[in-house]
């Protein structure tokens, strides 16, 4: 029997989820049907169990439903606590599995489609919100020399910094700052996980934060080049990456753990991608 998968957010019609496990499902032959659905705002829980009492298998969880997502979960995984947020579910009985894979997509695709090794590196990020928390802990897992947040707000990024410390096995560096504390300090790679490439806007960085060789990387995807790539490139950063490969990665390591086959990633990265211009 077809095995039965969906994304459940609202909006739900911009996802790309079904596009890209049904690409999947193609290549490795794995006989599932994976579609979209729309929950009311207020009946995440009720969706969840109609979609389960009709036999569907698992979930990915979109905006804005992933803190739900974790609260009706009955085991979660370290990923997902330390982001406090879930965006794939795994239903087996009355288990309902949590997992988060955005930060493990991010790593893979620095490593593996960028091939940028992130270990002894400098490593930055703008922003402490939950796509900052659920990127922490798989960076510190690459051994980076040291990491530090960036945030408006600085407290947020100190309490997050101050979280990721103490989850921080390799024992790295991490430190919690404000955009004014960046002059004089340069790093190797850039993330920015805010939300302000959504209103076309660029948090005040300075063109020195830029290490020379850095990398740039936008966790927003299919915006071509946002103020943030844009202000790297004035800086003369030429390594430029948005989010399409985290996109496809988070995606083929969610089918992994639910059916056990890893998908490649290549042909649904070159068609998602929109160019950096
Ligand atoms: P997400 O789940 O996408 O991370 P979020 O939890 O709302 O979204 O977090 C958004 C992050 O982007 C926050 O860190 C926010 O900064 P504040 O904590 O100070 O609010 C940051 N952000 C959004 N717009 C920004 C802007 N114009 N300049 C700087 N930071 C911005």
């Amino acid at each position: 029997m077809t095995d039965r998968y969906a994304v459940i957010g609202n909006p739900i019609e911009q996802s790309k989820s079904p596009l890209i496990h049904t690409a999947f499902a193609q290549v490795t032959g794995q006989d599932l049907a994976y579609t979209k659905v729309l929950s009311p705002l207020d009946e995440f829980g009720q969706t969840v169990d109609a979609f389960r009492a009709a036999g569907g298998r698992g979930m990915n969880v979109t905006a804005p439903f992933k803190l739900d997502a974790f609260a009706y979960a009955t085991d979660l995984a370290p990923s997902a606590q330390l982001a406090g947020a879930v965006n794939a579910l795994k239903f087996e009985g009355d288990k309902v599995f949590a997992e988060n894979f955005d930060g493990v997509g991010l790593v893979r695709d620095v490593l593996h489609n960028l091939g940028f090794q992130l270990q002894g590196r400098r490593v930055l990020v703008m922003g402490a919100g939950g796509a900052t928390r659920g990127a922490l802990l798989p960076i510190l897992m690459q051994g980076p020399a040291e990491l530090v947040i960036v945030n408006r707000t600085v407290a947020k990024a100190q309490e997050l910094a101050a979280l990721a410390q103490k989850s921080n096995a390799a024992g790295v560096s991490v430190r919690g700052i404000g955009y004014e504390d960046l002059q004089g300090e340069s790093f190797d790679v850039v993330f920015n996980a805010t939300s302000a490439s959504l209103t076309a806007q660029v948090p005040p960085l300075p063109l020195s934060v830029f290490a020379p060789g850095a990398l740039a990387y936008e966790l927003a995807y299919g915006k071509g080049l946002t103020p943030f790539l844009q202000l790297a490139q004035q800086a003369g950063v030429t390594r430029l990456a948005d989010g399409v490969g985290m996109l496809a990665e988070q995606a083929a390591e969610a089918f992994l753990w639910w059916r056990g086959v890893r998908p490649d990633t290549r042909a649904v990265i070159d068609s998602l991608t929109v160019p950096l211009v």
